[in-house]
């Protein structure tokens, strides 16, 4: 239960999608025409069909949520089901990891990441951490009410939506963000960290061209 202790629940109705929030800002940092992406634990498959690629494909290891992502569209995305670690793959110009790097082990998944990244390529992940600085918990007093005041502005704007499926499936724990950096510096030298208010960081990676 490490990763969950640390938030204080808000009413149901007053919880709201940190993922899609960050999604945004995703999406927003993709390469207009890339040729081919892979979205690493696409859940339902939202952010597969909103990237703009050539190729999306996209992959899960849990078979309902692979079936439930190819129902809701996105004839253009090539739905896998299988485990990242061992599935065969290509190389990708973007991959993109949203919510589904703490379901791995930390350092075997980064690496996975960076090798299916081909040369010149994108990494992005946007992942969940457990707060454990004393830096990381004085933001969270900011974080927790700023949180509320969002769910209620959702709440009140009808905005909202589900902050998580019922069939998503979930782990507990999470890598701390000294843990995401140290593993970070040795696998993907020169990413971009950034820690975010509402229990997310970011990391950016260029993969080096071939010379
Ligand atoms: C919390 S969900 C996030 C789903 C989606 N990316 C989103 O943000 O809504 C994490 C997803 O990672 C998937 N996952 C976990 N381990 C995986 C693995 N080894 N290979 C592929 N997918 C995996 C889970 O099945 C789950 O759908």
């Amino acid at each position: 239960m490490r990763a969950e202790q640390r938030k204080l629940r808000l009413p149901e109705r007053l919880r709201w999608d940190h993922n899609a929030w960050y999604r945004r800002r995703l999406l927003r940092r993709l390469p207009s025409g890339a040729r081919s992406a892979l979205d690493v634990g696409c859940g339902l498959g939202d952010l597969a069909r909103s990237i703009d690629a050539a190729e999306v494909t996209a992959i899960d290891a849990d078979a309902r949520m692979v079936e439930r992502a190819r129902a809701a569209g996105g004839d253009r995305v090539r739905w896998i089901h299988g485990d990242v670690l061992t599935h065969e793959l290509g190389r990708y110009d973007v991959v993109t990891a949203e919510a589904s790097l703490h379901h791995l082990p930390l350092r075997a998944g980064l690496a996975r990441l960076a090798e299916l990244t081909a040369p010149g390529g994108l990494l992005i992940v946007i992942g969940l951490y457990l707060t454990s600085t004393p830096a990381e918990r004085a933001v969270e007093l900011v974080a927790l009410p700023a949180n509320a005041l969002v769910g209620l502005a959702k709440a009140v704007t009808g905005g909202g939506g589900k902050p998580h499926d019922a069939e998503m499936p979930i782990v507990t724990t999470a890598p701390t963000l000294p843990e995401i950096r140290a593993a970070a510096a040795a696998i993907v030298p020169g990413a971009r960290i950034r820690r975010h208010l509402f229990w997310r960081y970011s990391l950016v990676w260029r993969a080096p061209e071939l010379h």
